[in-house]
């Protein structure tokens, strides 16, 4: 079956970059792209490429490329599921807030009401793509709702999780370490396979395209994720003894990381990790571990964030400890509150739990992002109700130069690596500030040496400092 007409439900961070480099590398397919955000596809459909909704570097180009020719953007997403022969769910899987698995469990009912919409909408066969994060088996899931509309319509599901990760999804979408895609045993699932693989094929190696069962596929994403998160948290738990017995963590991970059998990749210690995806995905899989009794499996997994949450607490704690034991009426810098460098993204980023436990301490902030709104910064604070958006909005401010930022600090706290932190007049920050002027590198980024001989009291993640 050659697939002519794609649709994606989802045009968030995965769907939006996804669809168009698949848009990009197969000319010859429809890419429809629809979201029931109706300020999301506007901001995708904008002239201006500075106000696409998702930041990544290159993907302006792509879409400018693509966008109008077969890549189009919609919120007619019933006009977009009856056209297409293939069609992509991508939409958000985040942690039941609710009810049994309350803060564990995945919540699909964003996916269900995806396949309703399907079941519904549908004339002629379709393959349906999960491309969402889902607990294993959930396919089953939606072929029954797909499978009892009752018009004969027939429908093979496939698994064909996403791998990118952000800041560098261009990169990963056209140049993927692998591509996973699980189906059916029947004729008909290995037919809706190899459709996929044939899109792939336009631009990924074969050799780079494994295919397996849907449960298979299912269960690799969450390990993946799992195994990425656990080594965060394993370096991080490294970088508090590196801390506590002059050991630096950073040398630790080069002389580690030259062992082939570890390899040096994700050995960076850090204010500990934040994204949509690791926190969720974990909790997921110790849901699904405790739901079939797994207890020692789920309590293993479980550790991975719990290290992290302890990572972050003892950053801001570090902070206020340092500082005399008070930051009360004091101003603290954060340079950076995206979650990583090269995404605007900030959901769950670490900068948004250590700037709550420092406003719980009567501290004035201070935040500078390269790429994060204002609107956003404040709207991931309120979200947390631990203060009125009134006292957000009086104790913390959003700047939009770094320089200002500093101005009458008393100490910086470095939260996301980006690079142009490093190219900064340190000497100027310095003269700015309240003496003695103190830098938290959280990220293990900036020239500490550097920093010391101007006359910053500095502290990296992980190292022995001269606190
Ligand atoms: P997102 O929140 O950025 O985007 C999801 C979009 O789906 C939103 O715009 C939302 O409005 C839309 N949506 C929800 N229900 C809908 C419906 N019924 N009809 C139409 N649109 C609907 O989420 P994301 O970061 O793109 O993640 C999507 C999935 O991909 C998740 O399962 C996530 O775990 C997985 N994933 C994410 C990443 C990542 O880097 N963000 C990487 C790999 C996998
Ligand atoms: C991660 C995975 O890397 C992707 O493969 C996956 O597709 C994605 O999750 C997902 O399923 O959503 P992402 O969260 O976008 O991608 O970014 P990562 O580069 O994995 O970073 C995650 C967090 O870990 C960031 O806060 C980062 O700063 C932190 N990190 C990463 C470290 O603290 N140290 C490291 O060495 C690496």
């Amino acid at each position: 079956m050659k697939i002519k007409n794609i649709c994606c439900i989802g045009a968030g961070y995965v769907g939006g970059p996804t669809m168009a480099v698949i848009a990009q590398k197969c000319p010859h397919i429809k890419v429809t792209v629809v979201d029931i955000n109706e300020a999301r596809i506007n901001a995708w459909n904008d002239n201006d490429l500075t106000k696409l909704p998702v930041f990544e570097p290159g993907l302006d180009k792509i879409v400018k490329e693509a966008r109008g020719r077969n890549l189009f953007f919609s919120t007619d997403i019933e006009k977009a599921i009856d056209e297409a022969e293939m069609i992509f769910i991508s939409v958000n899987t985040p942690t039941k807030t609710y009810g049994k698995g309350k803060g564990m469990a995945a919540d699909l009912k964003f996916i269900e009401l995806c396949a309703r919409q399907i079941a519904k909408v549908s004339k002629q066969d379709k393959i349906v793509v999960e491309k969402s994060t889902l607990p294993v088996r959930t396919a089953s899931a939606i072929k029954n709702i797909l499978d009892h509309t009752g018009n004969g319509v027939q429908f093979q599901i496939l698994s064909n999780p996403e791998f990118l990760a952000e800041g560098t999804a261009v990169d990963d979408l056209l140049s993927p370490d692998r591509i996973l895609v699980g189906g059916d045993t029947t004729q008909e699932g290995q037919n809706a396979i190899q459709a996929l693989v044939d899109i792939y094929k336009n631009w990924v190696p074969s050799e780079k395209i494994l295919t397996t069962n849907v449960w298979s596929s299912e269960l690799s994403k969450l390990t993946a994720n799992a195994f990425l998160a656990q080594r965060v948290s394993s370096i991080n738990a490294m970088s508090e003894i590196c801390e506590k017995t002059g050991a630096d963590i950073n040398e630790v991970a080069r002389a580690i990381g030259m062992d082939s059998r570890i390899g040096p990749k994700f050995l960076k210690a850090s204010v500990g990790f934040g994204g949509s995806c690791f926190q969720k995905d974990i909790l997921n899989l110790v849901y699904i571990a405790k739901s079939y009794g797994l207890n020692e499996v789920a309590d293993y997994w479980e550790q991975v964030v719990l290290i992290n949450e302890h990572q972050k607490q003892r950053f801001s704690d570090y902070i206020v400890s340092k500082l005399y034991n008070t930051v009360s009426g004091k101003k603290i810098t954060f340079l950076g509150w995206a979650f990583k460098k090269d995404t605007n993204d900030t959901r769950e980023s670490a900068a948004i739990k250590i700037a709550d436990n420092l406003l719980s301490e009567q501290a004035y902030i201070s935040v500078f992002d390269p790429k994060v709104s204002e609107d956003r910064i404040y709207a991931d604070l309120d979200y947390l109700n631990s203060r009125s958006s009134k006292e957000n909005r009086e104790l913390l401010k959003v700047n939009k130069e770094p320089y200002e930022a500093c101005n009458n600090s008393h100490a910086i706290a470095v939260l996301t690596e980006w690079d142009e932190f490093q190219t900064y007049d340190w000497e100027k920050i310095y003269k700015q500030m309240n003496k003695p002027a103190f830098v938290f590198d959280g990220r293990g980024v900036l020239d500490i040496k550097t920093l010391e001989k101007i006359g910053f009291i500095c502290y990296r993640i992980g190292s022995g400092t001269k606190l």
